[in-house]
């Protein structure tokens, strides 16, 4: 309440160059909503749970996209579902969910396997190996979004293909944070280097996009999967490539970004890791005979099928669909990950007429800032909200669905991708995990708040082989 102390409005460059701790120190001392001048315009911190719900789902109408957050990503993705709103938002959602069904949540974790062997194959190449998992999982990441909602080979087309792509959409998205965050840059249109360089970023999102679309089209059946779907609706083609880029923009970063941190905070957390070990074997055998609850005898790949000397940890099998739901505790670890370091560390919005925000009033044009960083680390809401506590999750009925965690958003815009990333990161950790521990090499990265969270200068983790069962 009353006028912004002056020490605030002269810390508000920090907003750009040092969001994540701003924004937190901002929160705990000023409160649930607390505004901010910023370029002239009005504009507020949300934090609150009742802001937060009011502004992301009681009043959703209420509110739009037209920020600098969003105006910025549509520079690289155009019109797509993260950046419009209202009808055109509406038609195109309708059009985009059916894809995002049971079978392609099978299909994710089926691919998801094939992600994470490729992180596994960097670890394999030389005992004790350091990898940078941020590297590799971006390929990864990218590889099961190609195949499942585009059946398209992002990354199998070769290495060289994928770490194109993977550049591109780094290059777009960095021109894309230096526009968010530097006021002063030079209008679209301007040849500056950096506006070559989301040319240059742009054309190849767009050579793939339109490869992807050609392939299919020369096909007799649109199929179901997203791209069919987006042919088959009606959409120019502009259209069509502007929602290809969005879901191949929002759907691999971020769930690259996740497992990044997540591995990070398992590797300093030996104890949960073993937890991790007990119930992956439980369900997928420890490679002792008999050890799979299906019945499938200890065949791991290196076991004792039917000896006596005890089993190679690893389980008998890879992870499958049917698995995800037996892994509770893997599932605690994604949830608690994604609160830790919710990859979309900041979610704007622009109201469209005056509203009232937990008591404060808001005039129409206000920029409203939500942060599922901040949120998740209220002490009301997470007591000791900074430590990694996976038993946070447990034995709560719906997991990951409760008040105050919002990685996906929440309401109608709420990501239409969460599943398939929960489905993802799941696989892809016990997937890594049942043979292996993992290690830190170094100390934990610093964090850079760019359109997702990037550990500074990569994160590089060794895996060691776990130890044989004993008879
Ligand atoms: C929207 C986070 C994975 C596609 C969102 C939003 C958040 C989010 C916070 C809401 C933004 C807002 O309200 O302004 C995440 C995180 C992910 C993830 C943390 C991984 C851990 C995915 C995946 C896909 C995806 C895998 C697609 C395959 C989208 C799309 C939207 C969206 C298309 C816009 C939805 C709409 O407004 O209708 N995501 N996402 N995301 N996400 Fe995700």
């Amino acid at each position: 309440d009353g006028p912004l102390p002056w020490h605030m409005v002269a810390a508000v460059p920090r907003i750009l160059s040092d969001a994540l701790p701003f924004l937190e120190e901002t929160a705990a001392r000023y409160g649930d909503v607390v505004p901010f001048p910023m370029n002239g315009r009005p504009a507020v911190l949300v934090d609150g749970p009742a802001g937060v719900r009011r502004v992301l789902q009681d009043n959703h109408r209420g509110y739009g996209k037209e920020t600098i957050q969003y105006t910025s990503l549509a520079l690289v993705t155009g019109a797509g579902l993260l950046t419009t709103d209202g009808e055109v938002w509406r038609a195109h959602r309708r059009a985009v969910q059916p894809a995002f069904h049971r079978d392609t949540l099978a299909h994710v974790a089926a691919e998801s396997v094939r992600a994470a062997g490729l992180v596994r194959e960097e670890w394999d190449a030389a005992p004790g190996r350091v990898v940078d998992v941020d590297d590799v999982l971006m390929r990864a990441t990218l590889h099961v979004v190609g195949r499942t909602l585009f059946g398209a080979d992002l990354v199998d087309g070769g290495a060289a293909e994928g770490h194109r792509l993977v550049g591109a959409v780094h290059e777009a998205l960095e021109v894309v944070m230096r526009r968010a965050t530097r006021p002063w840059t030079a209008p679209p249109g301007v040849p500056t280097p950096t506006a070559r360089r989301l040319t240059r970023s742009r054309a190849t999102l767009d050579e793939a996009c339109a490869a992807m679309v050609r392939s299919r089209r020369a096909q007799r059946e649109p199929g179901h999967d997203v791209l069919g779907l987006l042919l088959a609706s009606g959409m120019t083609d502009g259209e069509v490539r502007d929602e290809l880029v969005t879901l191949v923009i929002a759907g691999h970063e971020t769930v690259a970004a996740s497992l990044t941190w997540t591995l990070r905070l398992l590797a300093e957390h030996p104890e949960v890791v073993a937890r991790v070990h007990a119930e992956l074997d439980a369900v997928l055998g420890d490679g002792t005979p008999g050890s799979a609850p299906d019945g499938t005898p200890g065949s791991a790949p290196g076991g004792t099928p039917g000896g006596t000397s005890g089993g190679t940890p690893g389980g008998t099998r890879s992870v499958t669909w049917q698995d995800v739901a037996r892994l509770p505790v893997v599932r605690a670890v994604v949830d608690e990950g994604l609160r830790l370091y919710p990859p979309a560390w900041v979610i704007t919005r622009r109201a469209l007429a005056d509203d009232v925000v937990d008591g404060v009033p808001l005039p129409a044009g206000t920029l409203v800032i939500l942060s599922p960083w901040v949120h998740h680390r209220r002490a009301d809401l997470w007591p000791d909200p900074t430590r990694f506590d996976v038993d946070r999750w447990l034995g709560e009925p719906a997991g990951g669905r409760r008040e105050g965690y919002i990685p996906f958003g929440a309401g109608p815009r709420l990501c239409i991708g969460r599943d398939f990333a929960v489905v993802e990161s799941v696989v892809v950790l016990a997937e890594l995990l049942r043979d292996r521990t993992v290690a830190p090499a170094g100390p934990r990265p610093g964090v850079v708040a760019s359109v997702t969270l990037r550990p500074r200068g990569g994160m590089h983790l060794a895996a060691r082989p776990r130890r044989p069962v004993p008879p």
